[in-house]
């Protein structure tokens, strides 16, 4: 398709740590500041790939063996998710220029410079007739810089227009804040960003231990029970607090022994005030307080979690979706921005985002056959 104006139409492809399934979004955007969201879904994982993608954390690459299957198995079903969409939307693939495909994390460990997302570029490529951008981490990691978060220059750029300083919580597996200051008269706003801590995942996996489903609904279950503080304290005395942004971490960086004894409902309350002390323990690190926060990512459903994040912030947390973003396809949309901006030899990241030392192109092209 022309690019009119500079516009592109891509899809952006998301696996996130939930573990919940593929996100898949469809828009068109320039790269910069011009982002039109057109359609999105989601297609859930099937407990059966579940666990065997659960399998695959903590190796270190996709190299043989299962973790190699798992990958085939996972680009495969990102290419269904790509025809679901492309179908939904009633869009050709000849129309789409460009696939952002984020893959999933199997391994991040930024201090050894580690990061990797598995996810085969060439084969879903070849599977969809689209040229893919994948590896979007890489080059960040490798230079210094944190790998993560990467979503926010997207945030920044659906930002304009509303009031600053603002913060956009994404709040999946892990919680990741991206901090958005006022317009300058030249250039780009201000942007410093990091991983706040846990997002879903702790909650995710007591709900499961217990056999009370895979996530805790609205926040049902947290609502019916009492913040033990001691444990709170406890979770809260992870060094990670202390440390300045950037900083990222991995989905299980965090040991959830201080609740271990608590019923199911202590556990999920004091894990939910968890997620909520974390994302406000990082706001003396921010330049200056937000003025209001947009919430996407699953965790927005989680109401008991939402009042928990506005009592401890004191000022509005809100769904990112009141201002008109769709709250659970950002994270997809980002990534096929950022394979734009990735073509274009744009940065990913910045010192401030992620650590690394320079603004930070990356992405690794697989043009189709
Ligand atoms: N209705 C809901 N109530 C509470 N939590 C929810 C709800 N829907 C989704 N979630 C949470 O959101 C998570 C998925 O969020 P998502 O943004 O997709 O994360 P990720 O990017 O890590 O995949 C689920 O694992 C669950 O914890
Ligand atoms: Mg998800």
């Amino acid at each position: 398709m022309e690019a009119k104006e500079g516009l592109r139409t891509v899809v952006g492809l998301m696996s996130g740590t939930s573990m919940d399934g593929i996100d898949a979004a469809l828009l068109r955007t320039d790269g910069r500041d011009r982002v039109e969201a057109l359609d999105f879904l989601t297609i859930p994982y099937g407990d059966g790939f579940r666990t065997r993608l659960r399998g695959c954390l903590g190796k270190s690459g996709a190299s043989g063996g299962p973790v190699a299957e798992v990958e085939r198995d996972l680009t495969d079903a990102h290419a269904d998710a790509v025809r679901c969409l492309l179908d939904k939307a009633g869009v050709a693939a000849a129309a789409v220029e460009l696939i952002g495909f984020h893959g999933h994390t199997i391994h991040h460990d930024p201090g050894r410079r580690l990061t990797c997302q598995i996810g085969d570029g060439a084969r879903l490529a070849a599977a969809t007739g689209i040229a893919v951008v994948n590896d979007l981490r890489s080059a960040d990691v490798a230079a210094g810089g944190q790998g993560a978060p990467l979503v926010p220059l997207f945030h920044r750029a659906l930002a304009h227009g509303l009031p600053r300083p603002l913060a956009v919580l994404n709040i999946g597996g892990v919680a990741n804040v991206s901090w958005i200051g006022p317009d300058p008269q030249e250039g780009e706003a201000e942007v410093v960003a990091c991983d706040t801590g846990p997002g879903n995942a702790l909650i995710d996996d007591w709900v499961l231990r217990h056999g009370l489903g895979r996530f805790d609904a609205g926040g049902a279950l947290a609502a019916a029970g009492q913040v033990d503080d001691s444990a709170l304290a406890a979770l809260m005395g992870h060094p990670y607090f202390g440390c300045p942004a950037p900083k990222s971490l991995d989905r299980d960086a965090f040991d959830p022994a201080p609740v271990a004894a608590l019923s199911p409902q202590d556990g999920a309350a004091t894990l939910t005030a968890f997620t909520a002390a974390s994302v406000a323990s990082v706001v003396p690190h921010l330049p200056a307080p937000p003025v209001r926060w947009l919430v996407c990512g699953g965790g927005r459903h989680n109401a008991t979690l939402m009042a928990m994040l506005a009592g401890r912030l004191g000022v509005p947390v809100e769904p990112a979706d009141t201002v008109g973003w769709d709250g659970d396809a950002l994270e997809a949309q980002a990534f096929g921005y950022l394979a734009v901006r990735s073509r274009l030899g744009l940065p990913l990241s910045l010192p401030a985002t992620t650590g690394v030392p320079v603004p930070m192109p990356g992405g690794v092209f697989h043009p189709v056959g």
